[in-house]
């Protein structure tokens, strides 16, 4: 279904997010037919270029990033056309007035601001000063939002001064990811889970966000971040809110943040003993974190496991372990539901310890599967075994899976079509912050150092120790 006509500018439109991500989001829902044909997108930065030089980037960019659509040359060029240039300076007046002259006031603004927060307030206020947005503007902002409680309030209230909260779109591209949305669905569209889905039946749950990358080319960024700020504190904890939350009385926006915002709320401050960090050391071919961060004495965590409790009435007593690293064995995002075992076993003989787990494959192969027992076929008598319920989607949907929406050209129409639902409230970010910060502050007073471990690897021996303790353990990180 096409979106309506919109003018969207991307602020930072010469950088790093524009050219690997949005423009070629952009350009691949041009293709599925999603928008409009006057719909028009704007760069707009600091780079001394006019459209011509910017439709030979962004070409360029699609030929890199687009995937396997970047092929035809005949759409590339028609998307192409509806792409504009404009030189701004984010912190003085040049600019301003060819951007507001080229803006249609008839159609859907949106202003993209993928640029350091620290730009945040000035382009706010000349979208303003130049009469450029109005009440009806959308602005879209991206992570990081803020570095501590302090940070994030203080953004909070400079874009306050200026939008209302129903104007503001944050991003958290997990929450476009396809699964994560299955996850509701499931949660929500199915009579089955739901009433096992508390702590009668659920022993823990495990979320797992493992990535091969490490932070070269980004060393100067993350060294600052780490993974506690970079991934838990907004990708991670977005998954637990959605696993952990009560059922919203409707798929309406504010009705699924109030419920993430109370599972942030309810949530147990961690203790120090509860928490693993981990740095990837070196190994004969490839360097350890610190070069990669270009500082010797790094203490910054590029691995993190910790184990987390939702004081509440669903959730009193079930753990949730959450870890999340680089330089990982493989790329592999899951959120496990393990529920309990067996009470009491029928079967004679059978020593097994069956349980069912529900298992939410973020990446790369999205799917859900229901791990359940069953009689192993055959005539060897009553002996049973474990298998999956594969929901995985390409094959259960066939070529309808096919073309799915990457999350952030999802969430772009999302904000054209004005839909705050998969974006963060600026309440959330807080109290998201609210949660991490003493954890990062306790490591800073215990001048805490991160346990190497292998790249390669599942992380630190420590990480599996913290489920050990517990008579648990992590599922394996495969893709
Ligand atoms: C980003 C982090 O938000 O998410 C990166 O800054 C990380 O460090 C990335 O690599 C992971 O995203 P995805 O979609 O590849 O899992």
């Amino acid at each position: 279904i096409p979106v309506d006509d919109f003018d969207l500018v991307i602020f930072g439109g010469t950088g790093d997010l524009a050219r690997r991500k949005i423009l070629p989001g952009l350009y691949r829902r041009c293709l599925s037919g999603q928008v409009p044909d006057d719909a028009r997108i704007i760069g707009a930065a600091r780079s001394d270029m006019d459209t011509e030089g910017y439709r030979q980037m962004i070409r360029e960019a699609i030929a890199e990033f687009g995937g396997p659509e970047a092929a035809d040359g005949k759409a590339i060029d028609r998307f192409l056309t509806r792409l504009h240039y404009v030189t701004v300076d984010a912190r003085g007046d040049g600019g301003w007035k060819e951007l507001h002259d080229l803006l249609r006031k008839d159609v859907i603004n949106a202003f993209y601001f993928s640029v350091g927060p620290g730009l945040f307030g000035d382009l706010a206020e000349r979208l303003l000063r130049f009469e450029i947005a109005d009440t009806n503007a959308r602005i879209v902002v991206e992570k990081p939002f803020g570095r501590d409680l302090e940070s994030a309030r203080a953004l909070n209230a400079t874009l306050a001064q200026h939008f209302n909260e129903d104007q503001i779109y944050r991003i958290d591209h997990y929450l476009g990811k396809e699964t994560v949305q299955n996850l509701m669905a499931v949660r929500f569209g199915n009579v089955l889970f739901e009433p096992l889905w508390n702590n009668h039946y659920v022993d823990h749950i495990q979320i797992t966000v493992a990535e091969t990358v490490g932070v070269e080319g980004r060393g100067a960024y993350y060294d600052k971040s780490g993974a506690m700020r970079d991934m838990v504190q907004n990708h991670l904890m977005q998954l637990l809110c959605l696993i952990a939350m009560e059922p919203p009385s409707m798929f309406d926006a504010d009705a699924v943040r109030d419920e993430k915002l109370k599972v942030i709320r309810a949530l147990q401050p961690v203790d120090y003993h509860h928490i693993v960090r981990g740095q990837y050391d070196k190994t004969r071919t490839s360097a350890d974190y610190r070069t990669d961060a270009e500082d010797p004495r790094s203490h910054t965590e590029s691995f993190v496991a910790l184990k987390a409790h939702i004081n509440n009435w669903r959730w009193a007593g079930v753990p949730f372990y959450m870890r999340t690293g680089k330089k990982l064995k493989a790329r592999s995002s899951e959120i496990a539901v393990v529920f309990k075992d067996l009470g009491h076993s029928i079967f004679p003989g059978d020593e097994a310890r069956h349980r069912n787990i529900l298992s939410i494959q973020l990446q790369p192969n999205e799917g859900i599967k229901l791990q359940v027992t069953i009689k192993e076929p055959g005539p060897g008598g009553m002996r049973l075994v474990d298998v999956p319920l594969d929901m995985t989607f390409a094959e259960a949907l066939g070529p309808d899976a096919e073309g799915v929406p990457d999350a952030y050209e999802r969430l772009i129409m999302d904000v054209i079509r004005g839909n705050q639902t998969l974006f963060m409230r600026g309440d959330e970010v807080e109290a998201a912050w609210a949660w991490t910060d003493p954890i990062i502050e306790g490591w800073k007073a215990r001048n805490d150092v991160p346990k190497l471990y292998d790249q390669g690897s599942s992380g630190p021996e420590d990480a599996l120790m913290l489920l050990h303790r517990d008579g648990r353990k992590w599922r394996e990180i495969k893709e």
